[in-house]
Formats: structure tokens, C-alpha cells, sequence
């Protein structure tokens, strides 16, 4: 009984069409039918019939609701777990093709979603580690002279120039922390020039020549021809041949760094090569992620985080290029790019 009223109730959304329809057929009856009696027959036959169609009609309609309703709250609730599981009749193939581009949409955006929650709180966790272990040698330090090795001549200024070099290392763990977020947020605005790729990259092998000397590392640079210029922003580059140059002479014990510029048709590449520790090939494809380092005991101490080559990627990214690896554990490495001409 309850099913019958809901099927009236359902099929109320075609009460105009009914009504309309019976007007019609009353019209033409009267029209084509002499005889007012059965005339009234017909019609009350015709309007009988039409509420029986009606009620079929908005059984069927409320069987499709319920049915989509039910699917709907089946995504809600997390029942199905693939698109496979989404099944209506027949007649609602279409709704069911767009149902199912809904549910696959709404899974991978949960997914990112999810993914990006780890991401942040991953980050999170990575930035206070490494705030807190210069802060506790800072604290240490500080700590110590006050409890009286301020007046010990032999240590003091041992301890200050160690609380100095982890204030260094902080400042610059929260300069590569903003440069990330500036970069990771799009606010880092780009600007590209052509420039003299010589002049730029010997500037800077000059600057590193002391820090080289002071590992008995011995910085190279093989220029390119000297009108040669590439396309690109110079002070952000500077900040990725930093950092290449860097790591290439930390990571190196012995042997040298040579920092090459090389044409490749409309395009020139930019080389920094070490003879240094090497990277094994699945670790290769894991340096490029915030705060991932090799060793990070041994990165740790010779004041790395592993933000530079996330900077690196990022930087080079803009530029539409990417950045290769090539490494061989013991033997060295070697960090390109390729800019425009
Ligand atoms: N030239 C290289 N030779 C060998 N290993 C390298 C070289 N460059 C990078 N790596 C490895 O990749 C890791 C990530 O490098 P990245 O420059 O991002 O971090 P970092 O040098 O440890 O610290 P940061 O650059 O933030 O001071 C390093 O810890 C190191 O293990
Ligand atoms: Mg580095």
C-alpha cells in the first residue's frame, strides 16, 4: 500500500503531462464521437487507463531514484571499491557511465589529498629535526662557556667558533627552507635573459677555487666558445651551479671537479664532474626529494640537509629542462642540464 502511494506520489512529476493528455483526448472524442454517452465512456475509459499508465510510469521512476540514491550513498559510505561495482539498470547507462568518472575523480583527488597530508607532515617533522640539531649545539656550547670555560683561554674561542658555524649552517637551513617554499608556492618569480654562459660559469668556478684548494681538490673550467650565450634566469642558475659545485667538492675526497659547457644543437650543456664517492643507481633517483641524503650521518657532518638538489630540480624544472645523473659508486659523478641557445 505504502509502495502505491509512493508510486503516486512519484508520478505527480507528470500530472501536467496527464492532464494535458486527457484534455486532448476528451477534445478529440467529443469531436469524432456523435453519441455524448459513449463519448463520456470512452473518456472515462481512456482517463482510468491513463492513471493505471501513470502509476506504472512512476513505479518505474522511483525505482531508478531509489536505485541512484542507494549508489550515491554507497559512495558516501565507502562500500564499493572499484568503478566495476557501480551497476545501474540498463536504461540509466549514461548516468551510470558519469556516476562512475565521479567516483574515479573523487578516489584520485582523496588519494592526492592523502598523499599531500603525508607529504606535509613528513616535511613538518624533517624541518624540526634538523632545526634542533644546531639549536642543541648552539644551546650546548653557549651552555658550556657559561658554566665557566668562558675563561679557559685554551677553549673559549674554540666554542664560540663552533657556536658560530651551527648559527651558519641554521641560516642557511632556513634560507634553502624558504627558497623551497617560494619555489613549491610559484611566488619565486623567474626572469630569463640571454646571457654569456663563459663569463657566468667562470665567475663562479673562481669563487670556489679557495674552497678546492682547502680539499686539495682542483676546480676546472672547460669554456665553450666565447660568444656563446644561453637563455635563462642567471641568478637562479648561479644558485643550482652552487650548489652542483658544492656537493661535487663535498662529496669528493680526492682527484678534481670539472665544470664543462658543451653544444648540443640549438641547445648547451651545462656539466659539473667529480671523481668523488659516487651515487649507486637506485639511490640516484631518490636525491632529488627534500632532506633525502645518502649518508646521513656523513652528510650531517660536513653540514648537509638535503635541500640542495630539491632547490636544483625545481630551478631547472622552470627552466623546461632536467637534470641528469650519471654515477658510478667509488669512481665519481657527474650533474648536467641543458639550456636554450
Ligand atoms: N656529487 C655528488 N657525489 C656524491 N653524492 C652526492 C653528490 N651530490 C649529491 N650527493 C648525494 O645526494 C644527497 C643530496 O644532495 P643535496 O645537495 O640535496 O643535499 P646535501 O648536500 O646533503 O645538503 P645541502 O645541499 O642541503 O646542504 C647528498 O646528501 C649526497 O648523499
Ligand atoms: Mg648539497
Amino acid at each position: 500500500m505504502s509502495n502505491l502511494k509512493e508510486n503516486f506520489k512519484s508520478s505527480f512529476t507528470y500530472l501536467s503531462e496527464f492532464a494535458l493528455l486527457n484534455i486532448v483526448a476528451a477534445a478529440v472524442v467529443i469531436i469524432i464521437e456523435d453519441n455524448i454517452r459513449s463519448a463520456l465512456n470512452i473518456i472515462t475509459l481512456f482517463f482510468i487507463a491513463s492513471i493505471f499508465i501513470l502509476q506504472l510510469i512512476g513505479k518505474k521512476r522511483n525505482n531508478e531514484l531509489k536505485e541512484i540514491s542507494t549508489t550515491i550513498s554507497n559512495i558516501h559510505n565507502n562500500v564499493f571499491k572499484s568503478t566495476d561495482e557501480i551497476i545501474l539498470n540498463k536504461d540509466l547507462l549514461q548516468l551510470e557511465h558519469e556516476i562512475k568518472i565521479m567516483f574515479e575523480k573523487t578516489k584520485t583527488d582523496i588519494d592526492y589529498l592523502k598523499k599531500l597530508e603525508r607529504v606535509r607532515t613528513e616535511f613538518v617533522a624533517n624541518v624540526s629535526h634538523e632545526l634542533r640539531t644546531p639549536m642543541f649545539a648552539i644551546q650546548g656550547y653557549i651552555e658550556t662557556l657559561l658554566n665557566g670555560a668562558i675563561d679557559d683561554k685554551k677553549v673559549n674561542r674554540y666554542f664560540l667558533g663552533k657556536a658560530n658555524q651551527h648559527t651558519l649552517n641554521l641560516s642557511n637551513l632556513l634560507n634553502d627552507l624558504i627558497d623551497i617554499s617560494m619555489i613549491e608556492s610559484g611566488e619565486l618569480r623567474m626572469s630569463f635573459r640571454y646571457f654569456k654562459v663563459n663569463d657566468f660559469l667562470q665567475q663562479i668556478v673562481n669563487d670556489f677555487k679557495i674552497l678546492g684548494e682547502e680539499k686539495n681538490i682542483q676546480l676546472e673550467f672547460h669554456p665553450a666558445k666565447e660568444s656563446l650565450q644561453v637563455f635563462g634566469d642567471k641568478t637562479k642558475l648561479r644558485q643550482v651551479m652552487v650548489n652542483l659545485i658544492t656537493n661535487a667538492i663535498k662529496y669528493t675526497e680526492e682527484g678534481k671537479v670539472d665544470i664543462y659547457v658543451k653544444e648540443e644543437g640549438k641547445f648547451a650543456r651545462l656539466i659539473v664532474k667529480d671523481t668523488g664517492i659516487g651515487i649507486s643507481s637506485e639511490e640516484s633517483d631518490r636525491i632529488f626529494e627534500r632532506f633525502y641524503r645518502v649518508d646521513k650521518a656523513r652528510s650531517r657532518a660536513i653540514g648537509g640537509t638535503g635541500l640542495g638538489l630539491a632547490i636544483v630540480k625545481h630551478i631547472i624544472d622552470a627552466h623546461n629542462s632536467k637534470v641528469e645523473v650519471s654515477s658510478t659508486p667509488g669512481i665519481g659523478s657527474e650533474f648536467s642540464f641543458l639550456l636554450k641557445k
